[in-house]
């Protein structure tokens, strides 16, 4: 049936077709509302049936099943899908890819021969977090983007979406207050192309941002998805954008802060926020109105990427640090993140961040371990680490009982070039085929003879980082077709050992599923190479020579 994901399981039942028409109805029970409205609308759209009320397709929340899991089946009586309230909907992408190819456009192309295989399809998820960060900060996408985006996770049975919303070349979330966040971070004077020893600049102003408004409708958009978006705010570094916006946030002992643009360059900043008072109020006004607009669970707050030049000049980062009682600036990272980790959890959130978390003695059991009544080491229980460096950041939380999301760069970053050569758009990274991401297997070796540790894997996630993406087509092609074989890394219980996988059988699953993706207008990279129009020739890129180091 060329499903992707792979479904756990599937049994044809006969070689027999229900057919679609116009009298085919679609109806359900409680709680199976939103996915009869996205039915109506999307295969309806595309079908030109108009699945009124009645018999045909039945929805049924069991409550027996779990959350994500579903049992589609069709028959001579038609189709009838039960699953968990989020089974359903991920149900119902099944039937879509049932259907064919055309079933993922717009408007109908064809009015009749709508048919489905009779068949039952048994299905749950390997991960529970099944993820993708957009990086809308070093190049924005407009909100119509990130709503297309969400149609593709949910295509795929993605279901968390993480949106990099600020970094040092662009603040993108509205905080009313704190109007000069965007008035003045969400836009930078220029661009660097490609990368920095290429010394190319363009000179067009470059921005963007949502409303709170536009994020509400974001956030409820995936939820009808069963998609839940992750916002990230990052701190203490990669905050360049708001240190431009409010001088007062950087290190203005060191550096005349009030100097600072937005950045216009890529890479590893220094300009970090300081570790005072105001800036810890500051950021926790911020994260107010970020909680009331972000429902999920996980808040990330980044982490990552803090350079401590500018702390060791500063004398009031120096005084923090001798008034807290830390031994040194990784220390004084990891008092400032637990500051914000407690205070999530004080309001019933969790922190994610990126493996730097866990430096300066995070993994600590919560004690007076420094003595004198002032150290509280230690993450609290319920935070959690994106795994980006490798694997070892994560198998170190996941073993000192933290939940973890696998999403090394070695395997999993899409910014990464497709294919050796020349040809590739800002050839960035090491060469990461479909097929290198078809086998990338987010449990390693060292986790799974500990069930216990390797259950704190709570998923995987792949980072679509957009400097060298300056608009939508370009991370359609670099997300794609790759997304597709990260979603059944993340949804299928393929072998455990990624040698074992069915490369040569998903690849021939991906036949179909390429027409799918053009039926979506999706602008993913060919397997003959980039068309004209997708190669940038001349744009120097970083590419990283030989396999990815076992990390
Ligand atoms: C990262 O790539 N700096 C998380």
């Amino acid at each position: 049936m060329d499903l992707i994901p792979a479904p756990l399981g599937l049994r044809a039942d006969a070689d027999q077709h229900f057919l679609l028409d116009a009298g085919t109805g679609l109806d359900g029970g409680p709680g199976t509302e939103g996915v009869q409205r996205w039915l109506r609308d999307t295969v309806g759209a595309a079908t030109g049936l108009p699945l009124p009320p009645g018999a045909g397709i039945v929805l049924r929340v069991a409550p027996e099943l779990a959350d994500e899991e579903y049992r589609l089946t069709v028959g001579a009586e038609g189709v009838e899908l039960v699953g968990g309230p989020a089974g359903l909907f991920w149900g119902a992408q099944t039937l879509r890819q049932l259907l064919g190819p055309e079933a993922f456009r717009r408007a109908p192309l064809k009015r009749e021969g709508w048919r489905l295989p009779w068949l039952t399809v048994e299905d749950a998820p390997r991960f529970g977090w099944r993820g993708v960060l957009l990086d809308v900060s070093r190049h924005f996408l407009p909100k119509a983007d990130v709503l297309r985006y969400l149609d593709l996770l949910a295509a795929h049975k993605l279901n968390v979406l993480h949106l990099h919303l600020t970094d040092d070349q662009g603040w993108r979330v509205e905080i009313k207050r704190y109007p000069r966040l965007t008035d003045v971070g969400a836009a930078r004077e220029r661009s660097m192309v490609g990368y920095r020893s290429g010394g190319n600049r363009d000179n067009r102003p470059h921005g963007g941002f949502y409303t709170q408004d536009d994020l509400r409708e974001i956030v409820a958009y995936a939820a009808e998805r069963r998609i839940t978006v992750v916002p990230e705010i990052d701190i203490p570094g990669h905050a360049q954008a708001a240190i431009a916006a409010y001088p007062e946030l950087g290190n203005h002992d060191v550096v005349d802060t009030a100097a600072l643009a937005t950045w216009t360059d890529w890479g590893v900043n220094p300009n970090v926020l300081n570790v005072d008072d105001g800036t810890l109020r500051f950021y926790e006004n911020v994260l107010d109105e970020v909680l009331e607009v972000f429902p999920s669970t996980f808040v990330h707050l980044g982490g990552d990427e803090c350079p401590k030049e500018q702390w060791r000049a500063s004398p009031s980062a120096q005084a923090r640090i001798k008034e807290q009682g830390l031994s040194d600036e990784d220390e004084l990272q990891s008092w400032f993140l637990r500051h914000f980790d407690s205070w999530l959890a004080a309001r019933g959130r969790r922190l994610i961040g990126w493996d730097e978390i866990l430096e300066g003695g995070m993994l600590e059991e919560h004690s007076d371990k420094g003595g004198g009544g002032r150290r509280e080491g230690g993450l609290a229980p319920g935070a959690a680490v994106s795994s980006w460096r490798g694997y070892a950041g994560g198998v170190a939380a996941a073993q000192a009982g933290h939940d973890v999301v696998m999403c090394p760069e070695q395997q999993v970053y899409l910014d990464h070039r497709q294919a050796p050569g020349d040809d590739e758009p800002v050839p960035v990274g090491w060469v990461r085929t479909l097929e290198d991401v078809y086998r990338f297997e987010p449990v390693p070796p060292v986790l799974r003879q500990d069930p216990a540790a390797a259950a704190h894997v709570i998923g995987t996630q792949a980072n679509l980082w957009t400097e060298f993406m300056d608009d939508v087509r370009e991370v359609d092609y670099h997300a794609f077709p790759r997304l597709a074989a990260f979603a059944e890394v993340a949804w299928s219980r393929l072998p455990q050992e990624p040698a074992e996988r069915d490369w040569a059988g998903f690849a021939a699953r991906m036949a179909v599923h390429r027409a799918r993706l053009d039926a979506l207008g999706v602008e993913y990279r060919p397997e003959s190479g980039p068309r004209p129009w997708q190669r940038r020739p001349g744009v120097q890129g970083r590419p990283i020579e030989g396999a990815p180091p076992e990390v």
